[in-house]
């Protein structure tokens, strides 16, 4: 099919790529002229595993244009996948898709069928809302014109991005007429049917079932975004609230979430305690369903304590760090990670920015290591006193103090020993809960984990 897809972020730029590797006949529209060019050049402009190697087997297919009218009349469905920025009220701002949906309406033939596909993580009832954008310029071109909107939310893991893409658990469409339905049918059928071949790269895995196509109407495909995400939000703020309690009573909580999680209802899946999430989802989206609330009148406890608790846990850190070293003024702390998760080079709403700026404003002083995020760390702080230490055995130089922020496999198989001989006072915050307390204590460094 010919697909136009709009905007080439984390969830575009997978998508282009996938439908292309599925045979797709792909254009794919930004506004961005630096990415555009370094994606025409196959250079990828975001870190997440195997894109480059995708770019570079089906980038050559795919048309990266500035101009929506180069490629949207020729098309068959439009994916709209631009972002959807908090405004001050924590609402999602939608402007961007409506813009682009205009700009899609302005241009498309008015005899040809289209269907319009929003992706994009948009509060509920945007559908509705982009359906009479396109109508406006339908009557102002004073053509019927024949655009089905359709609500195909993503649920796109980054650092699994093309994974999750090859072979996801659902696809979820919310549609009201039948040729959004059947063309997005058609789009996934691959996917669906897992007939095409496996990369090597990402081969699939054995117990992999054919995933279903859900179908419903789109304002319930809108909230089944928001309330995925913010149930997985609430699941990890749950066992981090069970692990301050385990501090108190000297239980340890990975024991505890292992034997919860042995019951199927629950799973153990997203009951890793630690310094909670960040990202471009969670914090973003927990809000903008609050957002939606509160225009509704309506209350909703349990996701704003959600919220709250994993906030909670980025000072709880610091105030481990204060009670340990007594003062944090004037003392040197290393920091391991600053990307919110690993595999990622991105630091939107990562833990570590808040930490390091508390650490900064009592007056510490901060090394810290990433293998891929300093680049995106540096354009974060205006503040130039941070010292972003490229190589991670150079980190505990005159240390007080390590946290570690985000499990990178790197960390996972420090050598502890030769980190404390580094490091001035041998103290070390798992903030994740990596390492086995033992090892670290037999390496001589003091641990200090969270919930054990
Ligand atoms: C999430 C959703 O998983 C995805 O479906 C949606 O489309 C976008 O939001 P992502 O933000 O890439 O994806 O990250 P995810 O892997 O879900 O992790 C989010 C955060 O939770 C990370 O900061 C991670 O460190 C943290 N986390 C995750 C925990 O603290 N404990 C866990 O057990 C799991």
């Amino acid at each position: 099919m010919k697909v136009t897809i709009i905007g080439t972020g984390y969830v575009g730029l997978t998508t282009a790529l996938v439908l292309s590797y599925l045979n797709h006949d792909v254009s794919a529209v930004d506004k961005d002229i630096n990415k555009l060019n370094l994606l025409q050049e196959g250079n990828c402009p975001i870190h997440e595993p195997y894109l480059q190697e995708f770019l570079d087997e089906v980038g050559y297919n795919i048309r990266f244009t500035l101009d929506i009218a180069d490629v949207v009349p020729d098309s068959d469905l439009v994916l709209i996948a631009v972002g959807t920025p908090p405004k001050k009220s924590g609402e999602a701002d939608t402007s961007h898709v409506e813009t682009a949906a205009k700009e899609v309406a302005e241009v498309c033939h008015p005899d040809k069928h289209y269907t319009l596909v929003i992706k994009s993580t948009v509060p509920i009832g945007t559908n509705r809302r982009v359906a009479e954008v396109i109508n406006d310029v339908f009557s102002q071109r004073q053509v019927k014109g024949d655009v089905s909107v359709a609500s195909n939310p993503e649920f796109l893991q980054e650092g699994l991005a093309l994974h999750g893409a090859l072979y996801p658990d659902r696809i979820v469409v919310g549609a009201n007429t039948e040729n959004a339905l059947n063309d997005l049918r058609r789009l996934y059928q691959p996917i669906l049917e897992q007939t095409f071949d496996s990369p090597t790269l990402l081969p699939r895995p054995e117990s992999y079932h054919l995933p279903p196509m859900m179908t419903t109407d789109p304002n319930s495909a809108e909230m089944i975004k928001y309330a995925a995400n913010t149930f997985l939000a609430l699941k990890i703020s749950f066992i981090n609230e069970i692990a301050g309690l385990c501090e108190e009573v000297r239980a340890d909580v990975t024991e505890v979430a292992r034997g919860i999680g042995l019951d199927s209802r629950i799973g153990h899946r997203f009951l890793r305690a630690g310094l909670g999430w960040g990202g471009s989802c969670y914090p973003k989206d927990t809000a903008a369903l609050l957002g939606v609330a509160t225009e509704n009148d309506y209350e909703m406890p349990i996701t704003e304590a959600a919220r709250k608790v994993n906030f909670k846990q980025r000072k709880h850190i610091v105030d481990k760090l204060r009670e340990v070293l007594k003062t944090l003024e004037g003392k040197t702390i290393g920091i391991l990670g600053l990307s919110f998760k690993p595999n990622t080079d991105d630091v939107r709403e990562a833990p570590s920015l808040d930490i390091i700026r508390q650490l900064v404003d009592e007056g510490a002083v901060v090394r810290a290591h990433d293998p891929v995020a300093i680049p995106n760390a540096k354009n974060a702080f205006s503040d130039h006193s941070i010292h972003f230490i490229p190589d991670v055995y150079q980190l505990p130089m005159n240390t007080d103090a390590i946290v570690l922020v985000t499990e990178w496999d790197l960390y996972h198989k420090l050598d502890l020993r030769r980190l404390a001989k580094l490091m001035k006072t041998p103290i070390l915050i798992d903030g994740r809960n990596v390492y086995s307390p033992q090892d670290v204590i037999n390496a001589g460094i003091h641990y200090i984990g969270i919930g054990r």
